[in-house]
């Protein structure tokens, strides 16, 4: 069957070329659905595109029987309900700085059609006027510009007001000093930047710390005649608060891209303001940063349905090449761990330590730890957990996750073991990666054991007296159960041993059972990975 990649707002040529360029792919292009629509359309899809204007929403996602990945042509992914996408497993992708300099640009044309009153001479002249004096505006050099949110695009709008002669105040938890200084930016916190500058510009994310960051309180705090830019999401300013500002002529003048509901209601307060610029979301839409958004969010669909690697994923970390390949056989290791612990452990788990030593210590953004529930909750969910959504089964469950790193195995040069606390008490399984013999456990709720982590294997814990592995071989005999490999392990003579057989063929429930009722069985485990 195709790989269905469906594109539901206009994205450029190129980018729908590199889809299409995908072998089995069929490019299904639906703009302007309706929500019914686009339910209907996204049950079979593989894969969605979308700019600003399509909402996928839960009920969308939930309509979607096999999709693997949402790429959005753009930076913001408001419009995309990443919390549903998780949970369900699809991974969200994004074109982060192929629209950078666009954004920046019309910020700037923005500020400074603003500052000369650009689109209301022209529009006065259209009219048969020559108003030379009612237009006169304010320089740009020698003024104070607040730049809130020092990402991408306040940084490339920082570079260029610095070339304006302004003086840049930026605020930014994550600006450091070392950075403000090398951009000849001035860090400062948001009071500051709101009381001292005669230009504002906000280029933060839409989220629920900078949702009406601007609001009547701040703006009664700036200078008389302040002049607020907005090319970056609708909410970050208040919108009725500022028309109410712009009619008092507290605030001087507003230039605003971007709205809180778009396309911006005919009846809208911020349309009948005076001092205002106002374009339809216009930031990234320039030929080249088209091209740019589009060409990246297609090469990166492309990569993840050929299962290669992709850089721009919005919920999970993502791997180079290089540390995909160093991580590789830990993968396999942590994936097969966290299978056999879910088989081990019984009950419900509360909380789970997995610790990290040696070589496979190394940080990788929590990709291990995501492996190793992957499988351990596959054990229930077989088919619907993935590294996207690994974390909220955890979280759904009720398990508490917590990674220990060490820069030494306590015996082999990397180990990963896991520790699963339950109702009925806590199991530990630790496995290396060992050279060319691959992924095996070596120690098994705190006995040593050396065996591949594969196949089919029964585990026991039981008095170490002659007999007990006698009992079992037999009993699996007579059920023709061929045994194929044996390990065992004890610490002291007498006490309790352990025994891990690996076995030819799946062991009916009622086999355990038996195994179980022997006396001197104190655990049995049947274990398929
Ligand atoms: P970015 O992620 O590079 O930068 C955002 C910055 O905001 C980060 O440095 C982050 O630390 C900072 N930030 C987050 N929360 C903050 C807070 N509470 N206070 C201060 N700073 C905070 O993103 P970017 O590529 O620069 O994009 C910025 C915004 O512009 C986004 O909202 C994006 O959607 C929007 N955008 C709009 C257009 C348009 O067409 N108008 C085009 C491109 C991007
Ligand atoms: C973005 O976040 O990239 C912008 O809003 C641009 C867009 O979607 O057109």
């Amino acid at each position: 069957m195709a790989t269905k990649i469906l594109v539901t707002d206009d994205i450029s040529q190129a980018g729908l070329d590199i889809l299409s360029g995908l072998e089995g792919a069929e490019v299904v292009v639906r703009t302007n659905l309706t929500p019914d629509e686009l339910k209907e359309a996204i049950a079979d899809a593989d894969a969605l595109v979308v700019r600003s204007q399509t909402r996928v929403t839960r009920d969308v996602i939930d309509s979607a029987n096999k999709l693997k990945v949402i790429g959005r042509a753009g930076v913001g992914v408001d419009n995309i309900d990443l919390e549903a996408a998780t949970r369900r497993g699809i991974l969200v992708i994004n074109a982060p700085d192929g629209n950078t300099i666009a954004a920046a640009e019309h910020t700037f044309a923005m500020m400074i059609s603003l500052a000369r009153h650009i689109p209301a001479a022209h529009r006065d002249l259209l009219e048969g006027n020559w108003n030379r004096k009612k237009w006169v505006g304010v320089e740009l050099r020698g003024k104070t510009l607040a730049v809130l949110g020092m990402g991408r695009i306040g940084t490339e709008v920082a570079k260029r007001a610095k070339a304006f002669g302004m003086t840049v105040l930026g605020y930014d938890p994550f600006l450091t000093e070392e950075r403000a200084q090398s951009l000849g930016v001035k860090r400062c916190d948001l009071d500051t930047a709101i009381r001292e500058a005669d230009f504002i510009t906000v280029h933060t994310p839409l989220t629920k710390e900078t949702h009406h960051m601007i609001d009547a309180g701040r703006i009664a705090q700036m200078k008389e005649g302040v002049r607020l830019v907005n090319c970056a999401r609708g909410g970050i300013i208040d919108e009725m608060a500022l028309a109410e500002a712009l009619q008092a002529g507290r605030v001087a003048g507003a230039a605003i891209d971007v709205f809180e509901q778009e396309p911006l209601p005919i009846d809208h307060p911020l349309r009948r303001c005076p001092n205002v610029v106002l374009t339809p979301h216009l930031g990234a839409s320039t030929v080249e940063a088209q091209e740019n958004v589009a060409i990246q969010v297609a090469e990166e669909i492309v990569h993840v349905l050929r299962d290669d690697t992709f850089e721009h994923a919005v919920n999970l970390p993502s791997l180079s090449q290089r540390q995909k390949e160093r991580l590789a056989p830990y993968l396999a290791l942590a994936e097969q761990l966290g299978l056999f612990a879910a088989q081990l452990a019984q009950g419900a788990p509360s909380s789970m330590t997995v610790r990290y030593a040696g070589d496979a210590s190394d940080p990788d953004g929590g990709y291990l730890t995501r492996t190793v529930l992957k499988g351990f909750f596959s054990f229930q969910y077989d088919g619907e957990v993935n590294y996207v959504n690994a974390f909220r089964y955890a979280e759904d469950a009720g398990l508490r996750v917590q990674e220990v790193r060490e820069s030494r195995g306590r015996i082999y040069t990397n180990e990963i073991e896991i520790s699963v606390a339950t109702d009925n008490g806590t199991h530990r399984v630790t496995g290396t990666v060992l050279g060319e013999y691959g992924p095996r456990i070596v120690e098994l709720d705190g006995y040593p054991i050396d065996t591949p982590i594969q196949g089919i294997l029964i585990y026991t814990r039981h008095e170490d007296r002659p007999g007990m592995i006698g009992r079992i071989g037999t009993l699996l005999g007579d059920r023709d159960i061929n045994i194929a490999g044996m390990q065992v392990g004890r610490r002291e003579t007498g006490g309790e041993a352990v025994m891990l057989l690996s076995v030819d063929k799946s062991v009916p429930q009622d086999v355990i059972d038996e195994i179980a009722k022997h006396p001197g069985i104190r655990l049995v485990r049947a274990i398929e990975l």
